[in-house]
């Protein structure tokens, strides 16, 4: 006959249970299975074995949203119609940075929905990757008027809220869009010809630039087709590795 375990390993193989189920939840969302959020209730395990899955972090993606939508902290607040905080899932651990929202995606409140977007969208799907399969979001939350390039104060007041997002999300691929936003994640002066093709490290996460599509929409050549093609097969293969 088994004796009944002793407390603490009764609460060992709590703890246990717990982190296999944690487990089996992120296993299903790297599926794409959505679930309800499980509550931790009275559990007091300090230190989940494994990242929390989204479903747990979506209430936190949340209050990042709303504190991006009611942001003063730079003039572009004054300009805006709507700040675009960003979207996507993390079914892939991959997000897409890009500079900053347009005339598009001012209106609507969503990132990468002009021109740029769609040719975003067909550069996910030539690699077997649709827009819900990742997080997509921009160095700085509102538009620049007509589109300039955002200026180093607004970048200043707007980063917190780009920490906040991969501290969260925990990306395994971050996928930096033109030279704004891989200027800014790699602190560096060098421009995007020179840093794309290549993998970077951002805070021990891999991070590879390549050009933004708004730059492919105006400099649509077979070299830079080319080159664009190469760098997202250089994501797949990011994401391919376990
Ligand atoms: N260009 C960007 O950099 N971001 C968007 O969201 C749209 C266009």
């Amino acid at each position: 006959m088994t004796s009944r375990p002793h407390k603490e390993s009764r609460k060992d193989q709590a703890h246990e249970f717990v982190r296999g189920l944690r487990r089996y939840l992120e296993q299903m969302e790297e599926e794409g299975t959505e679930y309800l959020l499980i509550s931790r209730g009275k559990d007091k395990d300090p230190a989940p074995a494994v990242p929390r899955p989204l479903a747990a972090r979506r209430p936190v993606v949340a209050e990042i949203d709303a504190d991006i939508r009611k942001c003063r902290l730079c003039r572009l607040s004054q300009t805006r119609k709507n700040a675009v905080p960003g979207e996507g899932g993390m079914k892939k651990k991959a997000m897409f940075i890009g500079e900053g929202p347009g005339e598009q995606e001012d209106l609507s409140g969503r990132p990468f929905v002009g021109r740029a977007g769609k040719l975003l969208d067909k550069m996910l799907a030539a690699i077997g990757l649709s827009r819900g399969d990742v997080y997509i979001t921009n160095i700085v939350k509102c538009r620049p008027p007509l589109n300039r390039d955002p200026k180093p104060d607004e970048v200043v007041a707007c980063w917190p809220y780009l920490e906040r997002q991969i501290k969260l999300l925990q990306p395994r691929v971050i996928i930096a869009l033109g030279s704004p936003a891989s200027k800014t994640l790699l602190d560096t002066d060098q421009g995007i010809s020179h840093l794309r093709g290549k993998i970077h490290d951002y805070e021990g996460t891999p991070l590879l630039a390549t050009f933004h599509p708004a730059y492919l929409l105006r400099a649509y050549t077979v070299e830079n087709r080319q080159k664009a093609w190469e760098d997202m097969k250089m994501v797949r293969e990011l994401l391919s590795q376990k």
